[in-house]
């Protein structure tokens, strides 16, 4: 009988203190957390297994407060015995004769078996409830979706761009651990700084620290694919009666590749062909403005400087500089916002808005360029704007199209809900879109003329109009090209409406 109760007297004497010392009010809170997240959990668990709930409030319970509740139990415990323990010893009662544990008595028995089954059921709680928390944390809902003001702008961006199936983390965090770190912790000073409303207003950009582009891109756009061209056809709508549509086509001059007679030419071969490395110095924070390129290829031994004519050499060289990445072209390659004459006239290429509307451009551009104070001031103002003009200056064209002037108006309102964010301070032009040089400066804050090298003068940064792309077609009303290619799409075919004549 000895024998066999030495392992158990062990035991005994061993947990003792533990449940001597748990008797005291922050342990037994601690155990009262601990189980009811426990039991809460097990309520949760059918849900827990399957997608995430599309209400974000939901989630934020089931993989936020739950786990939060369910280890701050498991910490009060220990601190609750640890404080006891220091109380006794400063009252010198420790070590005192602590009760003995009868492993006789039944009651004492079904004691340890709760705490071994209780333990190892903690241990799988804790380890799912952890899991599904960091796997929350990167949906894109969670990113979206919980700092609901704040990733406004961004996130309904999102959802109408060619990624918008790719999750944020793909392009803000990328793989491996290093950066999954940095972000995490990163994270919890932002999710703080929302909490307490400490956030600028819009988001600054370009983003500090963003992981380099060629390490989250390049998952999915490896520049071995990127040889070719790329034909752009480019709709425009005028100010006029009949909204007269004009097309301009571009052959977009991508180049790019590993190897071959692509890799060093076109847009992509030359600031990304094998061995070539761009730096440069930004005069702003935002970087637009680009004072001091320095190139080097590393395969050809051909290195250049180019410093703006009219700046200081000794000040350009001590600013900032930057290794160029696909970002700084692709700044908005997911978040990509609208200025309001391209929204007005991708909507009308669409059909979303009828060519048949006399001046519906002119005044389209006009109603989304007002302020409005909220998106529900908006959505009652916009449609309410373009109702008025049909319904008061041009009462002809309103009676056989009032149907129309309705879903151009409903149209108008949806772009302006996507372009403007008045409680992020988000409006028309906010965030610069470096691809291209019509809308922003974009290439020409490099591509400047006045950008020359500094051995040799004459060397510029090059603003030919056919070295980025072949103007094939520059705003013709149809251009021969596209015929050519029997691309040729017939303007919208319904019988243009006769005009009441109002401006
Ligand atoms: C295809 C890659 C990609 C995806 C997917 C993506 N982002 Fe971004 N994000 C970017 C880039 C690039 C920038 C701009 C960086 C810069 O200009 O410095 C950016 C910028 C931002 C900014 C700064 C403000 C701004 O508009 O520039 C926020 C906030 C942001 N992203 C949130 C999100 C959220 C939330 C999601 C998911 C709903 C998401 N992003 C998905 C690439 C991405
Ligand atoms: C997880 C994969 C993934 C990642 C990461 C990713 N993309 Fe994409 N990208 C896609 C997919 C899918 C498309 C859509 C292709 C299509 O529509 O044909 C796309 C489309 C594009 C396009 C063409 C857009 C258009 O209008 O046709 C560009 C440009 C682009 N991505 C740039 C980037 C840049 C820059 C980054 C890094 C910030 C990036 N992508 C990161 C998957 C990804
Ligand atoms: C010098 C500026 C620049 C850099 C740097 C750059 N790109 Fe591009 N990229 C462009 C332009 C311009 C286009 C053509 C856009 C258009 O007209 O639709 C383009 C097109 C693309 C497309 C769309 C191709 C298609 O078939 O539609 C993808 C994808 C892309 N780039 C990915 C990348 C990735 C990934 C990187 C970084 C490794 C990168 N780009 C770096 C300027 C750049
Ligand atoms: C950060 C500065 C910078 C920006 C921004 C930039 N480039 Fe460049 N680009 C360069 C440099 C540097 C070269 C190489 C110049 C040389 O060879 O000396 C170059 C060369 C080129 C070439 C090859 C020129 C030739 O003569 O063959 C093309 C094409 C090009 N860029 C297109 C673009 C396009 C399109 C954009 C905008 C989407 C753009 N670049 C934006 C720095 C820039
Ligand atoms: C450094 C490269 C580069 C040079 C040089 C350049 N462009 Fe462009 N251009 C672009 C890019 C990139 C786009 C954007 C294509 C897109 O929207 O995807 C563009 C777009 C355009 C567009 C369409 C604008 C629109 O409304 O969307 C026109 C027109 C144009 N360029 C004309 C010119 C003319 C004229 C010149 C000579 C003065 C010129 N470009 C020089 C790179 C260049």
């Amino acid at each position: 009988m000895n024998g066999q109760t030495s392992i158990p007297d062990r035991l005994r004497a061993w947990l003792a203190p533990y449940v001597y010392f748990s008797n005291n009010w922050i342990s037994l809170v601690g155990v009262v957390l601990v189980t009811s997240a426990a039991v809460l959990w097990l309520f949760m668990l059918p849900a827990a297994f399957g997608q995430e709930s599309e209400n974000p409030y939901l989630n934020i319970i089931t993989v936020m407060a739950l786990p939060a509740t369910f280890f701050a139990g498991l910490i009060l415990v220990p601190v609750g015995q640890l404080l006891r323990l220091r109380r006794e010893r400063r009252a010198g009662r420790y070590p005192g004769r602590l009760p003995t544990l009868d492993l006789a008595s039944p009651h004492l028995r079904r004691l340890l078996l709760f705490l071994i089954v209780t333990t190892v059921a903690n241990l799988m709680i804790g380890g799912q409830l952890t899991y599904r928390s960091v796997h929350y944390m990167e949906s894109v809902q969670f990113c979206g979706t919980t700092c609901h003001t704040v990733m406004k702008p961004e996130h309904t961006s999102y959802q109408n761009s060619p990624h918008s199936r790719v999750e944020c983390v793909q392009c803000h965090i990328g793989p491996g651990a290093s950066w999954a770190v940095r972000s995490k912790i990163d994270g919890i000073r932002q999710v703080w700084a929302v909490l307490v409303g400490d956030y600028s207003r819009p988001i600054p950009v370009p983003v500090k620290d963003l992981r380099p582009a060629r390490e989250t891109c390049e998952q999915c756009h490896w520049p071995q694919k990127f040889a070719y061209n790329k034909l752009r056809i480019i709709d425009k709508f005028a100010d006029d009666e009949a909204n007269t549509r004009s097309r301009t086509v571009l052959l977009m001059r991508l180049g790019g590749g590993t190897s071959g007679p692509h890799a060093h030419s076109g847009i992509h071969g030359a600031h990304l062909g094998p061995g070539v490395s761009i730096r440069y110095g930004h005069a702003d924070t935002a970087r637009q403005q680009i004072p001091r390129i320095l190139y080097t290829n590393s395969n050809t031994g051909r290195s250049v400087e180019y410093i703006a004519a009219d700046a200081n050499r000794d000040a350009v060289r001590r600013l900032p500089t930057r290794e160029m990445d696909c970002m700084d072209c692709h700044n908005r390659p997911t978040h990509a916002f609208d200025l309001p004459e391209r929204a007005v006239d991708r909507a009308l290429a669409e059909g979303l808005i009828s060519m048949s509307l006399p001046f519906v451009k002119k005044q389209a551009v006009e109603i989304l360029k007002q302020a409005y104070a909220s998106e529900a001031e908006a959505s009652a103002k916009i449609p309410a704007a373009l109702d008025m003009y049909y319904r008061t200056g041009q009462p002809a064209v309103y009676a056989r199209n009032a149907a129309t002037v309705k879903q151009a108006g409903e149209t108008l309102a949806a772009i302006w809900k996507r372009n403007v964010f008045p409680e992020m301070k988000v409006t028309w032009g906010t965030y610069p879109n470096n691809i291209g040089h019509t809308d922003f400066t974009g290439c020409f804050r490099c591509h400047d003329e006045k950008n020359v090298s500094v051995a040799d003068q004459s060397v510029k940064m090059t603003q030919d109009c056919n070295t980025c792309h072949s103007l094939l077609a520059m705003e013709e009303p149809s251009p021969k090209i596209l015929s050519e290619l029997g691309i040729e799409e017939a303007l919208p075919t319904e019988a243009a409406p006769v005009s009441d004549g109002a401006k």
